[in-house]
């Protein structure tokens, strides 16, 4: 059958597929643009995609053969797994291996804003180490610690385990409360959005980006935060009205941010970069090379079971597929 994957990937991860399918790939480090996309999906019976491939109804009309996609990446917001059921397309992701990649990357940003390290190593590096003096260059502790999670899932539930380390307090909000014994796990408490915002020194999102949760932070929100609390983003950029937050910033109506992804990625709203109490990444939030590895082997079981018509191990839909097909 012919595969065919949006992302250069190594070639060993596709070891496998090729001793069975022909496979197509793009061998160039940047997403495809829509024009080359929709070129080459026509004949394909795989296709392995990831966050920069929209994969809608039109797509999904111009590729008829279609048996499997399989999503490089935990978050499917670029799927509309809808009219991938509809057809009868099974859609698999990656989810699990990539949470304490994504857990460390909040909390070095959480480190990083508060610390003021990207500054600090600007400093040095620029010939303007400032003497040591004692109330100079200071930031934030975060020991101790008012931290709110938005959205306590896998990922969620990882930075809770990681603040406890740091002796914080950690508040969280969810649609629905975990259970008793799991707060206790995870040594937080539910409270309303509000309340959150109100209380936390930091904010730290981890929702999937929804049409319920696309500017879930926005102005009215930014303004029932401290003026000394931080915000992070490692879920979706779209979760954060970006605009609203270069106008928190600029009023000062909260101390900064950390930021991994964008509203437009690449793209950044007009002045967020130009403040210094703001830290940018480059959407790294699973970029280690043992979580992109597990990622990669995940999604090529994904795939390679998707075409032997067989349930992909993680599958976002397989139960909804007409047909009965995920009933066997
Ligand atoms: C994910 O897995 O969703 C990451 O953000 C990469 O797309």
């Amino acid at each position: 059958m012919k595969v065919f994957v949006t992302l250069h990937l190594p070639r060993e991860l596709l070891t496998e597929v090729e001793k069975t399918h022909e496979v197509e790939m793009n061998l160039e480090d940047r997403p495809l643009d829509r024009g080359e996309l929709l070129d080459a999906v026509g004949d394909k019976d795989g296709l392995l995609c990831s966050i920069h491939d929209r994969i809608d109804e039109e797509l999904l009309e111009r590729a008829s053969a279609l048996k499997v996609i399989a999503n490089f990446g935990v978050g499917y917001d670029h799927v509309d797994l809808e009219a991938a059921t509809r057809r009868g397309i099974p859609v698999g992701y990656t989810p699990g291996v990539l949470t304490d990649a994504t857990a460390d990357i909040a909390f070095a940003l959480i480190l990083a804003v508060a610390q003021r390290v990207v500054e600090g190593d600007e400093l040095v590096r620029s010939g303007r180490f400032p003497v040591w003096a004692p109330f100079n260059f200071l930031g934030r502790q975060v020991a101790g610690k008012t931290l709110g999670i938005i959205g306590m899932g896998r990922i969620g539930k990882a930075v809770a385990r990681r603040a406890a380390g740091f002796d914080m307090r950690v508040l969280y909000h969810n649609p629905n409360p975990l259970l008793p014994e799991e707060e206790t796990e995870y040594g937080s408490q539910w409270v309303s959005l509000e309340t959150l915002l109100k209380e936390s020194d930091f904010v730290s999102l981890h929702v999937p980006l929804t049409p319920r949760t696309r500017h879930l932070i926005d102005r009215d929100q930014l303004a029932l935060m401290k003026p000394s609390a931080f915000l992070i983003n490692t879920s979706r950029g779209p979760v954060v009205k970006e605009s609203a937050l270069v106008e928190a910033l600029r009023a000062g109506n909260i101390l900064g941010a950390g930021l991994d992804v964008y509203e437009n990625e690449p793209a950044l709203a007009p002045g967020l970069a130009d403040f210094p109490n703001v830290v940018l990444l480059p959407h790294v939030g699973s970029a280690t090379y043992e979580t992109r590895t597990d990622m990669g082997r995940m999604a090529v079981e994904n795939l390679l079971a998707g075409l032997a018509g067989q349930r992909p191990p993680n599958c976002l839909n397989w139960e909804r597929l007409p047909g009965g097909k995920g009933k066997k």
